[in-house]
C-alpha cells in the first residue's frame, strides 16, 4: 500500500479524516453509476485519507475478491474516462463486502465486528460514515439496526448518516422520517443529500452573488423582473418507472433540486460561510415560498405528461407505454409554476419554474430577467421593442454564464442587437470528469453540511407544494398524455407565462 507522504493531497490541502465508508445499497444503480465514480474520482484526486475502507453491505452472495472485480468493472464503464489504473487499485484494496439483509439485527452485529476489524487493518479509527443508497423504505428500518446495534453512538469516534432521496412523499411522511432519524441520530449526524448542490455551477452562485460586488446592488424587486429556472432533460423515465409513476416530476424535482436552486438565488447574504448560517438563509427563503390557495393552483400550475415522439435524437414511446407504468397513469411528467416569494427583497418578482422529461434538449439553466430601461430616446426603437437585460446561469450541459445588453449595430442608422458577454466555465478551468457526488462524499468526511438539507428545509418544501399535490390528486388530468416527446411540454406552459407578458427565456418553437 502506498504511504500518505507519497500521496499529494488535493483539495487545497484538505484531505478527509480516517474513517470507513459503509454502503447499503451496494449492488444498487446508484451506487455503480454515481458513488462509485465518485469514490475512484476522489482517489485520483488525492482526496481521500490513507486510512480508509469501503464496506458495501447488500444481499447478493459475494465475497471481497468479487466485489472488487464487479466495482472496478463498473468504475471503468461510468467514471467517464480512461481509468487511472493505480487510484483504482489503491482504491480496490480498502473495499470489503458484507453480504446480509437489511432487517436482520445479527447482520448489524456482524456490521459492528467488520468496523472493528477494518480500524484494525486500515486505521480508519472508528469514524463511520454510512451511506444509505438503498430503497427509501429502508431508511428508517436501516437506522433502527444501526442504533440498535450501537453503531449511532459516537463514543471512541465519529458517525455520519447520509441519506438519499426521495426525502418523503409529502410533508406528512418527511416529517416520520426526520422523527424516526433524530430518534437514533443527533441532527448533526444527519447528511440529507441533494446532488444539485455538487454540481459546480449550483455552488458557483454562492461565490457569483456574494463574491462580486456589482450584482447585489440590483440584485431585488427593484431592478429584477423575473426569474425562470428550467431543467429539462431529453429522457423518459430510464427503467425507473416502479418508483417515478408513484412521484411524478413534482415530487422527483421540485420540493428538492428545484427549491435548492431557488433558496441560492434568492437567499440574503448569510452572515459567515458556517454551515447552519447558509441554511438558514436558504431555509428562510424556501419558508417564504407563498402557499397557493386552491384556485391558485388552477392558474398558476400546469402539469403535463408526455405522448410518443423523438426526444434527444431517439424515438420514446409513450410515457403510458414505458416498462412498469400504468397505462392510464395521470402521473405528471412535466410541471410549469408560477411562484411568489413572501419577502422585502422579492414581493411581486414572479418565479417560474419548468421541469420536463422528453424535452427537446437536456437544459438546466437559471435566468434573471432585469427590468426594462423606463424610456429609450432612440427614434423607431420602442422600448417594448429592445430585449431587457438577462444573465443566464446555465448549470448543464455547457456550465457557464451570460449576460445580456443591447448594443448599436453598425452602419449608419441607429439599430440595436441583442448581445451576450460569455463566460464558458471549461474555456478558463480544467474541468475533470465528475458526478456530483465527489464534492457532497468528501464534505460528509470532513464533517461539513453547508451542502446537505436540513430537516427544517426539507419539512418547509414539502409545505411548500403540498396545496398543488392536494388540487391535483383531487382533480384528475384530463387531457394526458398532452405533450409530444421532444416538445416544451403542454401550451399551458406558455400560457403561463403569456398571461404576464413574458415567454420563457428558450425558444420554444
Ligand atoms: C434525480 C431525479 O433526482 O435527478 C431524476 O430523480 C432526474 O428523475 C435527475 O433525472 C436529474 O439529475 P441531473 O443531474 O441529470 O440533472
Amino acid at each position: 500500500m502506498t504511504s500518505p507522504d507519497d500521496r499529494p493531497a488535493g483539495g487545497n490541502g484538505r484531505r478527509a479524516s480516517p474513517c470507513t465508508l459503509v454502503i447499503f445499497g451496494a449492488s444498487g444503480d446508484l451506487t455503480k453509476r454515481k458513488l462509485l465514480p465518485a469514490l475512484y474520482n476522489l482517489s485520483r484526486q488525492h482526496l481521500l485519507p490513507d486510512d480508509f475502507a469501503v464496506l458495501a453491505f447488500a444481499r447478493r452472495e459475494a465475497s471481497d475478491e468479487v466485489i472488487r472485480d464487479r466495482f472496478g468493472a463498473e468504475v471503468a464503464r461510468f467514471a467517464g474516462a480512461d481509468l487511472d489504473v493505480a487510484a483504482w487499485e489503491w482504491l480496490a484494496d480498502r473495499v470489503h463486502y458484507l453480504q446480509a439483509s437489511f432487517d436482520d439485527d445479527a447482520a448489524y452485529r456482524r456490521l459492528a465486528e467488520r468496523l472493528d476489524r477494518a480500524a484494525e487493518e486500515h486505521g480508519t479509527r472508528h469514524n463511520v460514515l454510512f451511506y444509505l443508497a438503498t430503497a427509501p423504505e429502508w431508511f428508517g428500518p436501516v437506522v433502527d439496526g444501526l442504533e440498535r446495534a450501537g453503531l449511532t453512538s459516537e463514543e471512541g469516534g465519529w458517525r455520519r448518516v447520509v441519506v438519499e432521496k426521495p426525502f418523503g412523499h409529502d410533508l406528512a411522511s418527511a416529517k416520520a422520517l426526520n422523527a424516526e432519524l433524530r430518534s437514533a441520530l443527533d441532527e448533526r449526524q444527519i447528511y440529507r443529500i441533494d446532488h444539485y448542490l455538487g454540481k459546480e455551477t449550483v455552488q458557483n452562485l454562492l461565490v457569483f452573488r456574494f463574491s462580486n460586488g456589482i450584482f447585489e446592488p440590483i440584485w431585488n424587486r427593484r431592478y429584477v423582473d423575473h426569474v425562470q429556472i428550467t431543467v429539462a432533460e431529453t429522457l423518459g423515465v430510464e427503467g425507473r418507472g416502479g418508483y417515478y409513476d408513484g412521484a411524478g416530476a413534482l415530487r422527483d424535482m421540485v420540493p428538492n433540486h428545484i427549491f435548492q436552486l431557488i433558496s441560492l438565488v434568492a437567499m440574503e447574504p448569510p452572515i459567515s460561510f458556517e454551515a447552519d448560517a447558509v441554511r438558514d438563509e436558504q431555509s428562510k427563503v424556501v419558508r417564504a415560498i407563498q402557499p397557493m390557495r386552491p384556485e391558485e393552483v388552477l392558474t398558476r400550475t400546469v402539469r403535463g405528461q408526455y405522448d410518443a415522439g423523438e426526444s434527444g435524437g431517439r424515438k420514446l414511446p409513450a410515457y403510458r407505454d414505458e416498462d412498469r407504468i400504468d397505462p392510464e397513469s395521470s402521473t405528471e411528467t412535466f410541471v410549469a409554476m408560477k411562484l411568489g416569494i413572501d419577502n422585502w427583497r422579492w414581493k411581486d418578482v414572479p418565479f417560474y419554474l419548468r421541469v420536463g422529461k422528453a424535452m427537446p434538449r437536456r437544459l438546466s439553466e437559471i435566468v434573471v430577467q432585469f427590468k426594462r430601461p423606463p424610456f429609450t430616446m432612440f427614434r423607431d426603437t420602442p422600448v417594448d421593442a429592445l430585449q431587457p437585460n438577462a444573465l443566464v446561469v446555465n448549470i448543464q450541459p455547457d456550465e457557464g454564464i451570460a449576460l445580456r445588453f443591447g448594443v448599436k449595430k453598425p452602419g449608419a442608422s441607429m439599430g440595436i442587437g441583442n448581445v451576450d458577454m460569455e463566460f464558458c466555465y471549461g474555456e478558463y478551468f480544467d474541468e475533470e470528469p465528475a458526478t456530483g457526488y465527489e464534492r457532497l462524499l468528501f464534505d460528509a468526511m470532513l464533517g461539513d453540511q453547508t451542502l446537505f438539507q436540513r430537516a427544517d428545509m426539507v419539512e418547509a418544501g414539502w409545505r411548500a407544494v403540498t396545496p398543488v399535490l392536494d388540487v391535483w390528486k383531487a382533480l384528475e388530468p384530463r387531457d394526458f398524455p398532452d405533450y409530444a416527446a421532444g416538445t416544451w411540454g403542454p401550451d399551458a406552459a406558455e400560457a403561463l407565462l403569456a398571461r404576464d407578458g413574458r415567454r420563457w427565456w428558450e425558444d420554444p418553437s
